[in-house]
């Protein structure tokens, strides 16, 4: 027995995986012991840079019930995310290693462009509409049957409770039916960490930018799960003010307000509107969209622009000039807003963590090209490298969220898989979403303000 060595994770926390996933029967054949010499390289090498790492440890140190088979080597795990916190309705399958196997979006576009904004309740009926079939598809997509499945990771917060119940539901259902444990997942830290799928030489600590429709978050990523706010919006969020001011402007929103404003901002002049950079005067991190939203709307009113009656399509040259410059104009502000804060944040966190390498610009808006290139900027003017997911994983996916089931199942933070009596009742599924400080899983120390930048 002595010479047999048996993959699994590493102690103290990762023995809970490990654990979990020897009670369960029947693994597959390549599950079982005696990795292949490629595995057995993989999992000695230190080029992966995962936390935690994993090691070979002997048979003997394990149980003696669990030494007949083998944990599946971190490589081998198979990860199914679900995301259904706004209007995404996304599923995907991710190897251990970070390989996409498959990655479906069904999105409300249409519903967005009616009412031009999420209505919770219409979102829920969407989600639950689609959901058993996005899930699907990502199994057929990656070749695979629940089966196969190590775990599944759901999105569990922040969101719109309606539509967050909708993805648990379907997670615990699928967990239920095939002993799968579950890993409850929160959308801002999975858009920060995707990034560490996209490049695997980013380790902790790093700074990270996160926004998106919802939220404008600056973060310093200490380690998994430890995460310092360096700054927040006080109002809204720059995806809500693209949002918006899109509409305003009479774009069609079918493919996204953010996408579309950033389309039409190509045609205009940035500096044509004079848009007044917001808390200038307020040394912080934190974000301000409110008052940026209120002058797009001055402008166009100022302009007489009869942009609710008349959809860009059908409007005059001189008229789609004038939206043009104002797209153009509130991009260049809203952009240079961030700039101002990710240039006083980058020193925040130097001073913390002077080993910083990385700057990661994630979430929705984090796909717009402009706003990349202001990005890099700043990083390259502090010696940092830029990491941005490419745009499909930047925009609400299911990839991040099983990336991120990853990333804390592997050191031993999930939950069982629900008990067969488990009642298949969709208000009881509100329990486990992220309600309050207490569960998250994303732990931020809020209004963070080192004395010495004071
Ligand atoms: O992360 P995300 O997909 O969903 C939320 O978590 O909110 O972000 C959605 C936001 C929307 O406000 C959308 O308009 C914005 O990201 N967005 C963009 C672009 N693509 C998506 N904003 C500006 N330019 C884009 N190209
Ligand atoms: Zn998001």
């Amino acid at each position: 027995m002595a010479a047999t060595l048996l993959p699994t994770l590493s102690p103290p926390v990762s023995r809970a995986a490990a654990a979990f996933l020897l009670r369960r029967a029947p693994l597959k054949p390549s599950h079982y012991l005696h990795p292949p010499p490629t595995l057995r390289r993989l999992l000695s090498s230190s080029s992966y840079p995962a936390t935690p790492s994993i090691a070979l440890c002997p048979l003997s140190t394990m149980p003696s019930t669990t030494a007949a088979r083998a944990v599946p080597a971190r490589r081998d795990l198979l990860m199914l995310g679900i995301e259904t916190s706004c209007d995404d309705t996304a599923a995907a399958v991710v190897r251990g290693d970070g390989e996409i196997l498959s990655q479906v979006v069904s999105s409300q576009v249409d519903l967005l462009a009616r009412y031009g904004g999420v209505a919770p309740k219409m979102a829920e009926e969407a989600h639950a509409l689609v959901i058993d079939q996005v899930v699907q598809k990502a199994l057929y997509d990656a070749k695979l049957s629940e089966s196969d499945l190590s775990a599944v990771a759901v999105t569990i917060g922040p969101g719109l409770s309606l539509c967050l119940r909708v993805g648990v539901h379907k997670a615990r259902q699928v967990a239920k039916a095939f002993g799968l444990p579950i890993v409850g997942v929160h959308h801002m830290e999975a858009h920060a960490l995707v990034s560490r799928l996209v490049n695997k030489d980013l380790d902790f600590p790093f700074l990270a930018l996160l926004i998106s429709g919802g939220h404008n978050l600056l973060v310093l990523a200490r380690g998994l799960g430890q995460y310092i706010q360096l700054g927040t919006t006080i109002d809204d969020a720059i995806g809500e003010a693209y949002d918006k001011s899109a509409r305003w402007l009479g774009l069609d929103i079918r493919k996204g307000g953010g996408p579309a404003l950033e389309e039409l901002a190509l045609e205009g002049d940035p500096n044509a509107v004079k848009f007044k950079v917001p808390m200038r005067q307020y040394k912080d991190c934190n974000f301000s969209y409110a008052g940026l939203k209120t002058q797009v709307r001055l402008a166009i009113e100022s302009k007489n622009l009869c942009t609710e009656d008349v959809p860009i399509s059908s409007a005059l040259e001189e008229d789609r000039q004038s939206r043009a410059n104002i797209a153009a104009s509130f991009q260049r502000v809203a952009v240079l807003h961030l700039e101002e804060r990710c240039q006083r944040a980058v020193e925040w966190a130097l001073k913390m963590e002077s080993s910083i390498k990385y700057f990661v610009v994630s979430g929705g808006v984090a796909s717009n090209k402009y706003v990349r290139t202001r990005l890099n900027q700043v990083a390259e003017n502090n010696g940092l490298q830029l990491v941005s997911p490419p745009p499909s994983l930047c925009t609400d996916n299911g990839v991040m969220i099983a990336w991120t089931g990853i990333e804390h199942f592997v050191v031993g933070r999930f939950e069982d898989p629900p008990a067969d009596d488990e009642p298949d009742d969709m208000q009881a599924y509100s329990r486990c979403l992220l309600t309050g400080e207490s569960q998250t899983a994303f732990t931020i120390f809020t209004n963070y303000f080192p004395i010495f930048f004071a």
